[in-house]
């Protein structure tokens, strides 16, 4: 589908939008327009959820007049991208989050909707646990998505943020998952947070058919303009390692967090 973009240094495709709920509808518009087509395609859409705070105005929007009535969402595979150690009715749930902002309107069957137990990465978990929740979801993914030449699932869409840090998903910097090329899901020590999370690992973002970050808000505006202002092969941040191919990939950010990029070009 055809979308507005200015291309960075690096390559990146990017647009802004003067604020944080222009560029909910932005990705609104997209995903619309992604699912639309791929329905009629191959009678199927995949996404992968972003957690954090930034998406939840884009999934009001989606469950809500004109976009949740454009979409067949009994289509719809809906999956996450990372969750943290908690359970789904903890008030930091990635997946509870959507459940709110998302589900709880939309007319979506339950077993499309696929939930990372994060209470398995709970304080008293054991590292053996992990591994399994991350081996069973990835075997979910596996079970339900078609596969690329290397075996590995394909997402249509993958919602992406990012952190201060330069994180996204739960790859936060110099954390083991980073370096994950063959496991899909990992388990993922988060020293940083004295914490540990399931999340979706390098491979399967990169081979996504469309990769979606959402940046809003002026803490973001420094790493984003080092992100999307850095020559291409000069970032080592989580999120600039996130380069689907073939795949696609757009940034959208607000006026706020595209400040400091707007200065450096
Ligand atoms: C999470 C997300 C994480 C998030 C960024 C940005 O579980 O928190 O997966 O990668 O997207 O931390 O979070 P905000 O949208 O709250 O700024």
């Amino acid at each position: 589908m055809p979308f507005t973009y200015t291309a960075s240094p690096s390559g990146i495709h990017y647009r802004i939008e003067p604020t944080r709920d222009a560029m909910a509808h932005g990705a609104a518009e997209i995903w619309v327009e992604l699912a639309r087509e791929d329905v009629e395609d191959r009678g199927m859409f995949s996404v992968a959820l972003a957690g954090g705070s930034t998406p939840r105005t884009l999934y009001e929007l989606m469950e809500s007049e004109p976009f949740g009535r454009r979409v067949d969402w009994s289509c719809v595979e809906f999956f996450f991208g990372d969750e943290r150690n908690v359970g789904p009715e903890h008030r930091d749930s990635n997946f509870r989050m959507a459940r709110e902002n998302l589900f709880e309107r939309l007319p979506v069957d339950v077993s499309r909707i696929h939930r990372m137990r994060g209470e398995v990465a709970g304080p008293r978990s054991e590292g053996s646990d992990l591994r399994a929740e991350a081996a069973r979801y990835a075997a979910e993914i596996s079970s339900t998505l078609p596969a690329n030449d290397a075996g590995i699932p394909v997402f249509d869409l993958v919602l992406l943020g990012m952190g201060e840090d330069g994180h996204t998903a739960s790859l936060f910097p110099h954390t083991q998952a980073l370096e994950e090329t063959e496991l899909f899901v990992a388990a993922n020590e988060v020293p940083q947070l004295n914490t540990h999370r399931l999340t979706l690992t390098l491979p399967v973002l990169n081979a996504a058919r469309f990769v979606m970050f959402l940046c809003a808000g002026k803490s973001k505006a420094w790493r984003a303009a080092e992100i999307l202002g850095a020559d291409s092969g000069d970032c080592d941040y989580p999120a600039c390692l996130v380069r689907p191919d073939p795949g696609r990939l757009l940034w959208l950010l607000d006026d706020e967090a595209a400040v400091q990029l707007e200065r450096r070009l």
